[in-house]
């Protein structure tokens, strides 16, 4: 087993690991399964060695140098959760082995397992990846509503986090909203941060306008309605939003339309020019937004 513990003892570290050998995940994503244990999230996955889903990274030397640039984060008061530390079976080919994290404060900014039955490209699918036993219609109208009533100041950091992250090339995905996380305490959270962009790779030549993409990721906490180009497969899917009835559809897009105005606000505010947002705008649609 190949270690690096970083910025956790390797005793803790291990003891750890010996516990989440008998429990069950409580949550999981596309390739990893999250042990929540006290302050720490275990991350198991079968892809340690792969960067951004393809890029090998057998040494683990770009993993390494994200740990280091996400404590750097954290220690200036960006709220990118860090990594502690990673193990890994050698010679596993794609690297099984855990993620060991801080843990995020609060809860998923939304659950995309309770969400994605409502999202584009679960529709038409039998068997979906992510389960949850909340009822969907229920859970995105509380959720959306407690979003809404967020404080501005905790979306103005969110944006300024964000634009943190991006300038340090490090990849988020905005079309997982579990990757976020909010705490009415600690504000906006970013996990799932463990690689970074294709053009530090060498794989484009034109390095992301961190304002750009902050002004289109920056609206992941708004509901995207069909037909969005950006964030197309998890927009709400019209046919699936029949489940909520019309004054609930109601409530839900505006509700939405809070969320969007202080997520636009919170742009302005961190120096995103007027142009981006308009121009990221053009290729979003936002749901209970006229055109
Ligand atoms: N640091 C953390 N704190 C709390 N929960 C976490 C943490 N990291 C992951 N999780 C939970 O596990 C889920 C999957 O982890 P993630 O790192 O997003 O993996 P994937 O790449 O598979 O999406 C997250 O959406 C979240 O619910
Ligand atoms: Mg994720």
């Amino acid at each position: 087993m190949l270690e690096q513990y970083f910025y956790i003892e390797p005793e803790t570290a291990r003891e750890l690991l010996r516990q989440v050998q008998s429990m069950t995940p409580q949550s999981r994503g596309i390739d990893r399964r999250a042990f929540l244990i006290g302050g720490y999230a275990v991350l198991a996955t079968e892809r340690l060695k792969l960067r951004n889903v393809d890029v090998r990274d057998d040494g683990l030397e770009h993993l390494n140098a994200v740990i280091r640039t996400l404590a750097e984060l954290h220690a200036r008061g960006v709220r990118a959760v860090p990594l502690l530390g990673w193990c890994c079976e050698e010679d596993s080919p794609d690297g099984r082995g855990y993620l060991f994290a801080q843990r995020a404060k609060g809860s998923e900014l939304y659950d995309d397992a309770a969400i994605c039955p409502l999202e584009v490209w679960t529709q038409g699918r039998g068997e979906v990846y992510l389960r949850s036993d909340l009822d969907a219609g229920e859970y995105i109208l509380a959720r959306t509503a407690a979003i809404a009533d967020v404080p501005q100041e905790h979306f103005d950091r969110f944006i300024a986090d964000i634009l943190a992250v991006l300038e340090r090339d490090i990849l988020i995905d905005f079309h997982g909203k579990s990757n976020f996380f909010y705490d009415e305490r600690e504000g906006f959270q970013l996990i799932d941060l463990d690689a970074h962009t294709d053009w530090y790779y060498g794989l484009t030549r034109e390095r992301i306008d961190s304002r750009e993409a902050a002004a289109l990721g920056g609206f992941v906490p708004c509901h995207f309605a069909e037909g969005t180009q950006a964030f197309a497969a998890v927009a709400l899917a019209e046919r699936a939003m029949l489940a909520l009835d019309a004054a609930e559809r109601r409530r839900l897009a505006r509700d939405n339309l809070r969320i969007f105005e202080k997520c636009r606000l919170a742009m302005l505010r961190c120096g995103i020019g007027e142009a981006a947002v308009a121009a990221a705008l053009r290729r979003l649609r936002i749901f209970g937004r006229e055109e």
